[in-house]
């Protein structure tokens, strides 16, 4: 078996040995295509491999297609809003994701920009400090859940909307439960989305909430850009002077915001949320194993297409 690791953003060298470590010792070849800067270059590799693993890798139904040998697509990671999985289900090729091993590096990653934040931006004035103050957390997954832990070590007063967790489950994190995004987004003073990026949640982030928000409003996305709406969101940062937002990757009106709300906002110039040399190891492992025990057992427990 062939497994090909297709990193446009390569994954720290101590987490790349250990999918060499799981891949060699199942008997499997392990072929590297890391920094590239073309998909030309992505879609000549894919042409005899068995297995792919990627992180936010477009692996689209071209690259699909090219890849005639391809059984197995593991995501290195927790959204696969980047995988085609029709193209995936079409040509009999499994899907699949490990979600929550980079889920750590993520929520550590909201704090950073709320700090950056709260301490205005490092540049000697006097800032805040976020005990006592209001964080929404807006949907209680494997990321959800970290930021509310740390939360709590911060002192902050914790809530959270997600209609998909039982409301026993997000108590035991202490945290309360709104019953609606309206409710979640006129408490909190920071919100922290962490819902993924699908039909649903696509562009539902926009003007009607984020009006809501109380005063020195803070967003903080190290989600997905999608999930804004963009023409809202400079919407309220026309309307109110005190409405901040700093997201894990520019919005597409990024220009924009450098033009007119210099000191509101902090964009990351590469997505940098699972960026830890643990995130990538425990990822990687992760995505080797489940490549190895889908050829030896055909264990398809992560499968994410149908
Ligand atoms: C994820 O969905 O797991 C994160 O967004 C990480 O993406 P990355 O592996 O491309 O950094």
């Amino acid at each position: 078996m062939k497994v090909l690791v297709a990193t446009e953003k390569a994954f720290a060298p101590v987490a790349v040995n250990q999918i060499r470590t799981v891949t060699e010792a199942a008997g499997f070849e392990l072929v590297m295509l890391e920094n590239y800067k073309d998909v030309s270059e992505l879609l000549s590799a894919v042409a005899d491999v068995d297995a792919l693993i990627v992180r936010s890798d477009l692996v689209t139904s071209e690259v699909i297609e090219k890849a005639k040998e391809l059984k197995i697509v593991v995501r290195a990671g927790a959204g696969y809003d980047n995988i085609d999985l029709p193209a995936c289900t079409a040509h009999n090729v499994v899907a699949m994701n490990t979600p929550g091993q980079n889920a750590n590096a993520v929520a550590e990653l909201a704090f950073a920009l709320m700090l950056y934040q709260a301490r205005g931006g490092f540049v000697g004035k006097s800032g805040t400090e976020l005990r006592r103050k209001s964080i929404g957390i807006h949907a209680f997954g494997n990321v959800g859940k970290h930021v509310a832990e740390i939360a709590k070590g911060f002192g902050m007063d914790i809530y959270t909307f997600d209609p998909f967790v039982m409301e026993k489950d997000i108590k035991k994190y202490g945290v309360k439960v709104c019953n609606t995004t309206d409710e979640l987004y006129s408490k909190c003073q920071y919100i922290s989305l962490h819902m993924p990026a699908n039909d649903k949640t696509k562009k539902s982030i926009g003007y009607q909430l984020l009006r809501k928000m109380p005063k020195d409003a803070v967003l903080i996305n190290t989600a997905r850009k999608e999930i804004i709406d963009e023409e809202g969101l400079l919407k309220i940062f026309e309307e109110r002077p005190d409405f901040h937002y700093l997201a894990d990757v520019a919005p597409d009106c990024a220009a924009l915001f450098e033009e007119k709300y210099k000191g509101r906002f902090l964009f990351t110039s590469k997505k940098m949320g699972a960026q830890t040399e643990e995130a990538n190891m425990y990822a990687c492992l992760a995505a080797a194993r489940q490549i190895v025990d889908y050829f030896k057992t055909g264990n398809e427990k992560y499968k994410v297409n149908k």
